[in-house]
């Protein structure tokens, strides 16, 4: 399928290649949706095995991002940007070229981190553009970005499993998948909650400082086994496959990782064992509602507005139900009817 088809299915606006020879800078920023406010989302330097695969996870990472602003109520749309990280020679003058970049879209899209990007990218491409979201740390008074999204994200657990007749965390067993900035933030919550936390990590530094934390740890490897009322991926997306999903001995699969699932499809899969999906972009979006929110009015406690995340949940949960979908498919369906409700009220009357 050529590029403007790909682009055309996902309903995405603009597709930017950005090349500087000097620096090993080799980009695309994707601009899935612009009619309500600046596209919104992070910039991710990853390793891609061709284009092709660069190209898909930034236009599917860009639409999410859409979802996911509709679905918290915060006024942008969806955006992403996807570096090849081995094509870098000269990280620092490739990050002040792509600030370039985003300078030159004249605000319409607005830049945030995301996984590989680091502090010292940040630095260098706020040397460049005005357009860089701070979602927290650094100077910005907020807290780290992982602790927003842990809190807002338990909300979403929470009523998943009311849902299911759960209303207490303590004694519950919760099995977390990454220990870094999301899955250390989410597994101190449990904890404290008097849950039971097994957790898995390969990174050492990152599995010691979970052990800290009080989680049991097992093998990577070993994580899809573990039995628990609920598995939640904190690493990076795609770790729940066809294998993985097959073997999760879990009631409810709460995904904060974006793009969890390495195909939609898998939530039928998962709505055929009887397991409860609770999305990505429904769960996640709580760093995006503190940093955004915080950039708007210099406030920086979101905690209240965060609880939104248990309120959106239970309604992706009951419309769901009532359409006999998975609840991604009806989360999805949510957030565009929220779309094509704002494309009517613009159309002008004829
Ligand atoms: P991070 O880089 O701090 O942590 C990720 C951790 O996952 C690392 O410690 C890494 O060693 C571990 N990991 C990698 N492969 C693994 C595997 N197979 N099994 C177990 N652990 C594995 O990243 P962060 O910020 O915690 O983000 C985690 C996920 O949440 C990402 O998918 C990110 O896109 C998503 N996310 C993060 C937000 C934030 O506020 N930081 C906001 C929204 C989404």
């Amino acid at each position: 399928m050529g590029l403007h088809e790909l682009m055309e299915r996902g309903g995405h606006r603009r597709l930017i290649a950005v090349v500087d020879r000097d620096s090993g800078l080799r980009a695309w920023i994707a601009l899935h949706h612009l009619d309500r406010g600046p596209a919104i989302g992070g910039i991710r330097i990853w390793t891609y095995r061709n284009e092709a695969e660069a190209v898909a996870d930034a236009l599917r990472l860009a639409r999410a991002m859409t979802y996911k602003c509709v679905l918290a109520g915060v006024q942008g749309g969806g955006g992403k940007t996807v570096v090849h990280a081995d094509a870098l020679r000269d990280r620092a003058a490739a990050m002040r070229r792509l600030g370039e970049e985003i300078e030159a879209l004249g605000g319409v899209y607005h830049a945030g981190p995301d996984v590989g990007f680091g502090p010292a990218d940040a630095f260098e491409v706020e040397r460049a553009t005005r357009h860089l979201a701070c979602f927290g740390g650094g100077h910005s008074g907020l807290r780290p970005a992982g602790e927003a999204t842990a809190e807002g994200a338990l909300w979403g657990i929470r009523a998943g499993l009311e849902s299911l007749g759960v209303t207490d965390l303590a004694g519950i067993t919760v099995a977390v998948q990454g220990l870094g900035a999301v899955g250390c933030a989410l597994a101190r919550r449990l904890l404290e909650a008097g849950a039971r936390v097994v957790a898995a990590d390969p990174d050492p530094a990152a599995a010691a400082a979970g052990e800290r934390l009080g989680v049991e740890l097992v093998e990577p490897e070993a994580l899809p086994d573990v039995p628990c009322e609920v598995w939640a991926p904190c690493a990076l997306g795609g770790s729940l496959h066809d294998l993985t999903i097959s073997r999760l001995r879990t009631r409810v699969v709460a995904a904060l990782a974006n793009n969890a699932l390495s195909r939609d499809d898998q939530a039928v899969q998962l709505a055929r064992r009887g397991i409860l999906y609770l999305p990505d972009f429904v769960l996640n979006a709580g760093a995006l509602i503190e940093g955004e929110g915080h950039a708007r009015t210099g406030r920086t406690d979101w905690s209240r507005e965060l609880r939104r995340i248990g309120d959106t949940t239970r309604r992706v949960l009951e419309r769901a139900a009532r359409d006999g979908v998975p609840p991604l498919a009806a989360a999805r369906t949510m957030a565009e009817e929220v779309l094509a409700a704002e494309a009517a009220s613009r159309s002008p009357v004829s």
